[in-house]
């Protein structure tokens, strides 16, 4: 069935194109303003029919694509206002959307805050995830700390901030090297008894620490970055994930932007933009990057699909336990990529877009030097 949004969705993709072409010797990508982006109001109460077919990640059951919600209070500039942004939430939810994400670190502290006066009307009909796992100096973080005392303040924190008495799935967001990975999911099973937590997830593990991790408290979800530009799970996560029966959560599964096709040649971030600091966004690196864009528009023509929703379609595509948390501040960018859930594959053309996508080289690492450390970490053995 097609999604009633399809042709909204598409009629906006021609409007990005056009603006694109007008933009692509230099952009300066920052979202847009409240004041261009009209809320598409007519529309708002349409839940998007395959938001209805339900996956799991753990006990918790959630709609096939989630909305994750830091860009509401960091990383990406401007900042869309907190207005914008509850609004966004509140139409995603309206739309079928249940599973929400955010984290303390983003921010910090301030993204939570901004979530759980959204989420307040609905608060119990949702999946809500939140992450801990830094050290604070007032606003800055420090680094990694997932000592068990430093996991119980930041759970009350993020109760606090979110406006709620229990988190459903609570994230470690990076592992603490300095931190056997039994006192942090001891430190979980014991919320989680409390009723606190509902279930336990790991962001960007090392693998043999998720196992240790899973053996103590089962991990319903895996977040690791995963989309068309990095397919790293692949190398790993995703078989030891299928192995142990955890769900992956796909986090950046629109490569923070760059596959929806907004993107050029010379696109410039605003400063202070995390994407400016990223080797694959790099001014270098965009114009062999972006022949991935280009096959995901040529797939878009023949499946009546953007290429935001071809990227979130094929990250469907691999397997009922995974569940893409695209990102957006945007109304309209959330309608289309809510229609990536009507888009399908079939075996073969699976086979076929892989082959094709394989044959793209990927240029620069998918992160800082600085954060490429902190994945993949392995906790210290307990003793
Ligand atoms: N576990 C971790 O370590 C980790 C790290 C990073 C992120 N995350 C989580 O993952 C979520 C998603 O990741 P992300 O936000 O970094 O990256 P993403 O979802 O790949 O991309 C978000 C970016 O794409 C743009 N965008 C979204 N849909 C679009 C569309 N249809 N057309 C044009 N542009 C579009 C957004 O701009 P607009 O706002 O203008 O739509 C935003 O700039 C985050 O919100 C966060 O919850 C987790």
């Amino acid at each position: 069935m097609k999604h009633p949004d399809a042709d909204k969705a598409l009629s906006s993709r021609r409007l990005f194109l056009g603006t694109g072409a007008a933009l692509a010797a230099t952009s300066v990508l920052g979202g847009t303003s409240a004041a261009q982006v009209p809320a598409p109001t007519d529309a708002a109460a349409t839940p998007a029919p395959g938001l209805n077919r339900k996956r799991r990640l753990g006990p918790l059951e959630v709609s096939p694509m989630g909305l994750g919600c830091m860009s509401g209070s960091a990383f990406f500039y401007p900042l869309p206002g907190k207005a914008r942004m509850i609004s966004v939430i509140r139409q995603a939810h309206e739309r079928g959307v249940t599973l929400f994400d955010t984290a303390e670190l983003y921010g910090p502290f301030t993204n939570e805050e901004l979530v759980g006066e959204a989420i307040q009307p609905f608060r119990k009909n949702i999946v809500l995830a939140s992450k801990f796992g830094f050290a604070y100096d007032g606003n800055q973080s420090i680094g990694a700390d997932s000592r068990p005392a430093t996991i119980r303040r930041a759970v009350d924190g993020s109760l606090r901030r979110l406006r709620t008495d229990y988190i459903d799935l609570l994230y470690q967001h990076r592992v603490d090297p300095k931190v056997p990975i039994e006192d942090v999911a001891g430190t979980v099973r014991d919320l989680i008894g409390e009723g606190k937590v509902r279930a336990f997830g790991m962001s960007e593990p090392g693998l043999e620490t998720l196992r240790r991790a899973h053996a103590v408290q089962p991990v319903a979800a895996v977040q690791n970055e995963y989309s068309v530009l990095e397919r790293g799970p692949e190398r790993g996560a995703l078989a030891v994930c299928r192995e142990l029966g955890i769900g992956l959560v796909p986090w950046a599964p629109l490569a923070r932007g760059f596959t929806t096709g907004h993107f050029g040649i010379g696109t410039r971030f605003l400063p202070g933009d995390y994407r400016g600091g990223l080797p694959r966004m790099f001014p270098d690196s965009m114009p062999a990057n972006l022949h991935v864009v280009a096959l995901l528009e040529r797939w878009g023509v023949a499946k009546q699909a953007t290429p935001a929703q071809v990227s979130l379609a094929w990250l469907l595509a691999q397997g009922t336990d995974i569940v893409p948390i695209p990102g957006s501040t945007d109304p309209w960018h959330l309608i289309e990529n809510l229609g990536g859930v009507e888009v399908s594959f079939t075996a073969e053309e699976l086979v076929r877009f892989r082959g094709e996508l394989e044959a793209i080289p990927i240029v620069g690492p998918r992160g800082s030097p600085q954060s490429m450390a902190q994945n993949g970490v392995e906790a210290p053995p307990k003793r």
